[in-house]
């Protein structure tokens, strides 16, 4: 498939002069997903596992299968795949779970490259446990420093990062922190909200406990996300959140939870959103990943070339093209983030523009007001980059 039939499949892409480049906060959504979402509601829309009546029977049917896709997505089992608000409230219930089994004076450790969905959690329940907190530094060029893992002791429970930053774009070697992690017992919690827009992954075998990732990055509706946890962890963990449809009943007034994932879907799930979010995964394995990557790795190369050729410009993140995703970040110098994204959406180019959610890694590598970010997809292409460079030189000339 060429990148323009993989465009074409995008609707609001055929807007002339339109360079969306914003897709680490958003990607876009093929118009068939939206259908399947809409078809859902207009001939299938029931709460699930509730009712015994027509729409109930196939909704339960819709969503049970949409689980299934998901689940071989990620080459694992159904019973693996907990679907969820989002990529945020799945790594909150994973924080939530494990809370019970923490004693004051246990360790969780961080990465100073996470996203505050994957930090903040983390650090509440450190708050109200007496928990230690030991964060894994980043080099200048944003990739985590793990040349020295000893603070994964006997004393942490619970590591948690990212597979891959929403600023720098640097992968993170998840065998080898799993391999530290297990070694003292700890679980691995990861943040796969970047990585997994960019192809498929298997999670079992990267050695995760937990991985967690949200519909709306990976080319799916909003309102939902997936949390995946190996078979062996979702079983131990208690619930996280109580309501309906994930208990067996009650002793006395003790709840029964159901087995996993039910025991951890409280309440009415995102049923159309799950539907849709199959159909976005089904359109991510028909695309030919080898291709996809070489493209954006072009794509990326061309970027940092451009960005390299102008003055006062500083790269954040890795300059190299290896374990890193299309995600280029950068600062100018004397211009702040917030105007060069707004001149450049004059121009209709999209990007983003801040602390990205990420204060640590802002402090870590000493960005007080942020950066600009341009995040790629399998759909964007070379008149996408050339139209970022040639705004910021437009933008620059303004602001300087
Ligand atoms: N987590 C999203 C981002 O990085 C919103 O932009």
């Amino acid at each position: 498939m060429t990148i323009a039939a993989i465009r074409a499949a995008f609707p609001v892409l055929s807007r002339a002069g339109f360079h969306y480049l914003d897709n680490a906060a958003m990607a876009q959504c093929p118009g068939t997903v939206v259908k399947a979402v809409a078809a859902h509601d207009l001939t299938a829309r029931a709460n699930v596992h509730r009712g015994l009546h027509e729409l109930a029977r196939r909704a339960d049917e819709a969503y049970d299968g949409a689980r299934e896709r998901v689940a071989a997505f990620l080459s694992a089992g159904a019973d693996e795949v907990v679907f969820t608000g989002g990529c945020t409230l799945a790594l909150n219930i994973v924080a939530l779970a494990l809370e019970e089994r923490m004693q004051a004076g246990d360790r969780i450790v961080v990465s100073a490259a996470e996203h505050h969905s994957n930090l903040l959690p983390w650090l509440a329940m450190a708050r109200r446990k007496g928990l230690d907190v030991a964060v894994i530094p980043v080099n200048r060029d944003g990739r985590l420093d793990l040349s020295d893992l000893s603070m994964i002791d006997r004393r942490c429970k619970v590591v948690a990062v990212t597979h891959a930053s929403n600023v720098t774009g640097a992968v993170t070697d998840i065998p080898r922190l799993a391999g530290a992690a297990h070694a003292v017992g700890a679980v691995l919690a990861v943040d796969g909200a970047q990585r997994l827009p960019h192809g498929p992954v298997d999670p079992r075998e990267l050695g995760a406990d937990f991985y967690a990732f949200a519909g709306h990055k990976t080319y799916g509706p909003t309102g939902i996300g997936v949390l995946w946890g190996r078979r062996e962890a979702l079983e131990t963990l208690p619930p996280a959140l109580w309501g309906g449809g994930m208990v067996a009943g009650l002793d006395g007034d003790v709840p029964i939870p159901l087995d996993p994932p039910a025991r951890f879907e409280a309440g009415t799930p995102p049923v159309a959103q799950a539907v849709g979010l199959a159909r976005a995964l089904d359109w991510m394995a028909g695309l030919d990943w080898p291709a996809v990557r070489a493209h954006e790795a072009a794509l990326t190369r061309r970027l940092l070339d451009g960005l390299a050729g102008r003055d006062g410009i500083r790269l954040v993140g890795p300059a190299d093209l290896a374990d890193r995703l299309p995600v280029v970040s950068f600062a100018v110098e004397g211009c702040h983030p917030h105007d060069l994204s707004h001149l450049l959406a004059e121009r209709g180019v999209a990007v983003r523009g801040g602390a990205h959610c990420a204060r640590p890694l802002m402090s870590a590598l000493g960005l007080d007001e942020g950066c600009v970010r341009a995040s790629l997809a399998p759909y964007n292409d070379e008149t996408d980059v050339d139209a970022l460079l040639s705004g910021l030189d437009h933008a620059i000339g303004v602001l300087r």
